[in-house]
């Protein structure tokens, strides 16, 4: 476990790296992430390459201890590439190329873009792939789908739907194109879903596999990357700084070439009592199932242009300990000076631009202090979870092609699953239907709305040996191709489910009234008007199309169960149903924490770490029905630990 920093030598004078250095080092930084958009320093010329001030500047911190990740700078090319190949810059939906001036000024799928990115990392794996001070590599920066809509891609769009496609009359067919007379006769005629010549609403079957085209262009290009350094960096780690709930790009395919993900938390100066932090640590674990590195953490005031809040006293803190919470090994935070020049001037480091230790600082170093002392117990511990709420790039593409109504969007009801699950006090792993579901006890799954044979049968084989699947509205709906499956909702699942869609009214923001037992909920987004077969219903439309119509049921099938929601509701609906659920699984609630406090527990054989973070700005009650041993922050009293604002706790279990 390591807490490390960003840092950009090449933005201060050489006399200052060794203050600096030292500096790091009394913090109680280890690591140091470098170079990640260094381009136009490391190869100032094309084909000459400096990297004597990269071994300076990795001298200098190894002399203090401390360890290097490197980053290969193509998020930014420099101006002599764009110059020379003036088509590496991608084009827009209008087909409008960009130009030179900020970054990621570069189509992906371009072969010269490809070419120069698999020299600049092999000169840079060559050179310091055997560093000793080099302990790992993160590829390029953020990386983003390439949807990017110039004539080349354009090309190899045709190229990669030919091979999956084969012939024109197999692709006419799958995609439906004899709606408004676009039959193919030619590869050639095939548009990119161009806004200006072609409008917005281009064929759902086209976007879906341009979405997919799109993501597997950047996940190929990190492959080139990862392969040269794989080959001259042996014994190295190579890892990507993903962006949370990011969602152009498969993650899930990204990181099958890595060795862990590293991703970027930046929760903002106003921290609500929401748990998107949490989610959000969540996803990012749930895309590989282990420990993961903070690359880029928050460490002051953010900004640009404009300034953002800045964070309280403590909640730099409180951030970087949640994220440890939910499975972070090691915190390296943004950046290390505010630098004082270019577009991020605004953006704090831990210093400030006068490069002298203040407040934050002291805060950073406070926790540096305290990981360093909590390392030997936590070293080796995971945060894992009984229950599971899906993911899936692919669905959230689709959702996005055609969001039908408000409320739909991926993430939205990946929400309202986790925030259901983690106020009934359970941790909750977000993984990818392919993972191993029978390590989990109930999973949850937002509209699988693009249902392929392989996930039916998946979920159905879950359910057949014991699971619990959750299911929601406008799942079935599509084949992989995204057009409307003909049999009855939810087509594939319907027989696990022992339910059938009659009718369905859209709701978007609109509400009806749903009755459980003695008590009714409002729902919104979407009502499905469910037909039992075989299931029964647990809950009914009380006004609405569908009044006294089944909303909810529960069917049980094989060893397991599925409960099918045909509505959104409020969370007090989820509240007053999840007990059900989770006891049909065989698991007994957790401690309930109140809104606001983060409670996560990390394990391995022989140890229990419990962390609980007050994200609030006032106090707040947590409770603690077991016995604890306080390894940092308040000490529980009377089964129960009272957090000042931001306060942290870590305890181990003893019973
Ligand atoms: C991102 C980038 C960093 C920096 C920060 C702050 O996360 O990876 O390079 O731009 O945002 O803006
Ligand atoms: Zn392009």
């Amino acid at each position: 476990m390591r807490v490390g920093v960003d840092y950009y030598p090449e933005h201060w004078p050489e006399s200052r790296w060794p203050q600096d250095a030292r500096l790091m080092r009394e913090t109680g930084l280890s690591v140091v992430r470098l170079a990640e958009f260094a381009w136009c320093r490391l190869e100032p010329v094309e084909g000459r390459y400096d990297f004597a001030w990269l071994d300076r500047a990795i001298g200098v911190l190894q002399a203090e201890g401390i360890v290097v990740v490197l980053g290969t700078p193509t998020a930014t090319p420099p101006a002599w590439l764009h110059e020379r190949y003036p088509d590496l810059y991608p084009a827009d939906a209008r087909r409008y190329r960009l130009g030179f001036g900020t970054r990621l000024q570069r189509c992906m799928g371009n072969p010269t873009m490809r070419d120069y990115s698999r020299r600049i990392t092999e000169a840079m794996a060559r050179h310091f792939g055997q560093h000793p001070g080099v302990i790992g590599w993160q590829t390029d920066n953020e990386f983003e789908a390439n949807l990017c809509y110039c004539d080349g891609c354009a090309e190899r769009f045709r190229v990669w739907l030919r091979e999956r496609y084969g012939t024109l009359d197999a692709l006419n067919a799958a995609w439906g194109t004899v709606f408004w007379s676009q039959e193919y006769s030619g590869w050639s005629q095939i548009p990119l879903p161009w806004e200006v010549r072609c409008g917005k609403a281009h064929n759902p079957s086209l976007q879906l596999d341009w979405r997919r085209f799109a993501s597997e262009t950047t996940v190929e290009f990190q492959r080139e990357q990862v392969e040269i350094l794989r080959r001259h960096s042996p014994g190295r780690f190579v890892t990507h700084n993903l962006m949370g709930l990011h969602d152009t790009l498969d993650y899930f395919d990204l990181a099958a070439d890595l060795d862990f993900i590293a991703w970027d938390n930046y929760p903002g100066g106003d921290w609500h009592d929401d748990r998107d932090p949490a989610m959000s640590h969540d996803v990012m674990r749930g895309v590989m199932r282990r420990p993961f590195w903070i690359m880029e953490e928050q460490s002051g005031i953010p900004g640009w242009d404009r300034i953002g809040a800045r964070p309280a006293d403590g909640q730099v803190r409180a951030w970087s300990w949640q994220a440890v919470a939910h499975g972070a090994d090691t915190v390296v935070y943004f950046r290390w000076r505010s630098c004082l020049y270019g577009t991020e001037q605004y953006w704090h480091g831990i210093l400030n631009h006068d490069g002298q230790p203040r407040r934050r600082h002291r805060e950073i170093a406070q926790f540096a202090r305290e990981m360093a002392a909590l390392a030997p117990v936590l070293d080796g511990t995971e945060a894992r979870a009984q229950v599971a709420v899906l993911n899936s790039y692919e669905q959230n593409w689709a959702l996005k092609i055609q969001p039908q109504v408000d409320g739909l969007g991926w993430w939205e009801q990946t929400r309202r699953y986790y925030n259901a699950l983690r106020r009934q006090g359970l941790g909750v792993d977000i993984v990818a239907l392919g993972a191993d579901l029978e390590d989990y006890r109930v999973v949850c799954a937002p509209s699988w709305y693009v249902l392929t044979e392989e996930d039916a049968a998946r979920l159905t084989a879950y359910v057949r040996q014991g699971g619990t699947l959750v299911l929601s509205p406008r799942t079935g709906v599509k084949d992989a191709c995204n057009t409307c499956r003909p049999q009855p909702l939810p087509t594939l699942l319907a027989e696990a489910a022992g339910v059938e869609v009659d009718d369905y009214a859209p709701l978007g923001r609109r509400e009806v009234r749903v009755r459980a037992g003695d008590a009714e909920f409002t729902a919104s987004v979407w009502a499905d008007a469910l037909v039992p077969r075989g299931a029964e219903p647990i809950a009914t439309y009380a006004d609405g199309h569908f009044t006294s119509e089944p909303a909810i049921v529960r069917n049980r099938f094989g060893e397991g169960t599925v409960f099918t929601f045909g509505v959104y509701g409020e969370p007090a609906l989820y509240d007053a149903l999840m007990p059900a659920i989770l006891s049909a699984a065989g698991i007994e609630p957790g401690a309930r924490p109140p809104d606001g406090v983060d409670m996560q527990w990390r394990e391995k054989p022989g140890e229990r770490v419990l962390f609980v973070v007050n994200q609030l700005a006032a106090p707040a009650t947590a409770p603690a029905p077991w016995r604890l041993e306080t390894l940092l922050g308040p000490a529980p009293c009377g089964g129960a630990i009272d957090l000042p604002p931001y306060a942290v706790g870590v305890y181990r279990r003893t019973g």
